[in-house]
């Protein structure tokens, strides 16, 4: 049989939060998903609280992951303890709250969820997200289907570890950036890839952001706290196409909703 995973890209601001509410189950029941991966670490702009997470679950996420934001309110640090399906980096190292790796049931096979961190130009203590995948992947009771959202910068690191993974992760697609890249494919060992699956927000701004907020710090003014671009708005990210024959990925392809 074959699973449709779709992965979203990050949810940036209330503007975001409520794009997903409204076009997610449209988006699910268009594709065929079966499993849906949320990026959620900029619900608000810098952070996520308990309210977002719920309502990006309650929007139809099966799981929500994080980044280099997970903590911008540190209030959802009790959450990230008591909600499995809601994931952090899970190289941000064992000091963090919460944890970087669940599995989940999702029809008759299993899926496990890994969000990882980079570490060129993140700005972030984090252990080497190579290595973390290798000890996260062995330790693993391994099930059908490996996901993993690499939260990375760098376009090289996250071609790089799809590399080291191939064959042993069903899909790795980078989030981050908010941009899509159009380099969608499945690598030679059967690992399903995306350098960034985009942004969920809105469409004008920088990256979700007021323009002229972001326009003022780029000139050297205080630019304050980032506030939410508003106004029309996006859905971005990927469908992969999982075979449970080979626990591989048989074919991506890019999703935009506006
Ligand atoms: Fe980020
Ligand atoms: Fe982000």
């Amino acid at each position: 049989m074959l699973y449709r995973i779709l992965a979203v890209g990050d949810v940036v601001g209330q503007s975001g939060v409520r794009h997903l509410a409204k076009h997610l189950r449209a988006a699910q029941k268009l594709y065929g998903a079966h499993f849906t991966v949320v990026n959620g670490e900029n619900a608000q702009m810098v952070g996520l609280t308990r309210e977002d997470a719920e309502a990006m679950f309650a929007a139809g996420a099966d799981v929500v992951t994080l980044g280099n934001h997970a903590f911008g309110r540190a209030q959802i640090a009790s959450f990230l303890d008591d909600c499995p399906y809601l994931l952090r980096p899970a190289n941000l190292g064992e000091r963090a709250p919460g944890r970087g790796y669940g599995v989940f049931p999702c029809g008759r096979v299993e899926i496990g969820v890994l969000n990882l961190i980079g570490r060129v130009d993140m700005r972030v203590q984090s252990d080497n997200p190579f290595r973390a995948a290798d000890k996260l992947l062995a330790a693993a009771d391994k099930p059908r289907f490996t996901l993993v959202d690499f939260h990375a910068e760098a376009t090289s690191e996250k071609l790089a570890l799809a590399h080291y993974l191939d064959g042993r992760v069903s899909a790795l697609w980078g989030t981050h950036t908010h941009v899509p890249t159009a380099d969608e494919t499945v690598f030679p060992k059967g690992t399903g890839y995306l350098s960034d699956l985009g942004m969920t927000g809105s469409v004008n701004g920088v990256l979700g952001v007021e323009a002229a907020q972001s326009v003022e710090g780029f000139l050297g003014g205080l630019p304050g706290r980032y506030r939410d671009a508003g106004g029309a708005c996006k859905l971005q990210g990927a469908l992969f196409t999982l075979d449970d024959a080979t626990g591989l990925c048989v074919a991506v392809e890019r999703v935009d909703i506006r």
